[in-house]
């Protein structure tokens, strides 16, 4: 059996400003910068980045952003690439979250351009899938995701594969305190793997690392990470204080 290991994501959303950013930083930095049994990213707003960046090195806590886009550069008002993010030690970068898709229109078309600018600059891509309450409601979860997965991961090479993360993150329980039960989340995850097999192969699906997010906090991590096909979370508002982020990378180090 291959050994995923937990992987936590810290998605800051439109929060913090540089300094504050530096701030939150420096405390993850000091209760778990040296610990290697989980890897941890946090996401700041674009113009938080660099001083946050700065603040996490010599750790082993790493940089991601929340979006950018598919073209390298040009006339593109109020963009942001790839090779812009690399330049901030960007390691990795979120794409198709669901306020992407729900308040600025990304389609699973661009998502899936995205996806393949970020592969080929070496930046690792998170993408996000999900579905909304009425899709859920009216039994087409997994048809819904297996379309965003399919769609956006198309023209992703084999050899590629394994640096690509999966968020799963039903749209119903982003922000709202109503997580998905860890039996909810695991038969979508294991739905997800299945379909990464079909994909890319058994030995590479068994690679991807395929994250919750929705309402994760510590007191409901344990649960959803001790599923099989639950490698990480990708953390919206537990993740803006140090003491629930830290104590959610301790669960994922506890859940291994
Ligand atoms: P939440 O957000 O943890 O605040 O629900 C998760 C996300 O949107 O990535």
């Amino acid at each position: 059996m291959i050994l995923r290991k937990k992987f936590i994501a810290g998605n800051w959303k439109m929060n913090k400003t540089p300094a504050d950013g530096a701030a939150l930083v420096s405390e993850i930095v000091t209760e778990i910068g040296r610990q290697t049994d989980v890897d941890v990213l946090v996401c700041p707003p674009f113009t938080a980045l660099e001083s946050a960046g700065r603040n996490l090195e010599g750790s082993n806590v790493k940089l991601g952003a929340q979006n950018m886009h598919f073209e390298l550069n040009g006339a593109f008002t109020g963009e942001v690439s790839a090779p812009m993010l690399r330049d901030l030690f960007v390691t990795h970068v979120i794409l198709g979250h669901s306020e992407r898709r729900a308040l600025f229109g990304e389609t699973d078309a661009m998502i899936n351009q995205k996806v393949l600018t970020a592969i080929k600059n070496q930046l690792r891509p998170i993408l996000c899938v999900g579905e909304t309450l009425s899709e859920r409601e009216a039994g087409d979860t997994l048809k819904v995701v297996q379309t965003q997965v399919e769609a956006g991961l198309e023209g992703v090479g084999k050899d590629q594969a394994p640096s690509v993360i999966i968020a799963y993150e039903p749209v119903w329980a982003i922000g709202t305190g109503k997580v998905a039960t860890s039996d909810q989340a695991q038969e979508v995850h294991a739905f997800i793997r299945g379909l990464l097999t079909k994909l890319f192969g058994e030995t590479i699906a068994q690679k991807v690392r395929i994250l919750y997010g929705g309402s994760m906090k510590p007191s409901n991590a344990p649960e959803l990470l001790a599923q099989k096909d639950i490698d990480g979370g990708l953390i919206g508002g537990a993740s803006l204080e140090s003491r629930s982020f830290v104590d959610l990378v301790k669960a994922a180090a506890d859940a291994k």
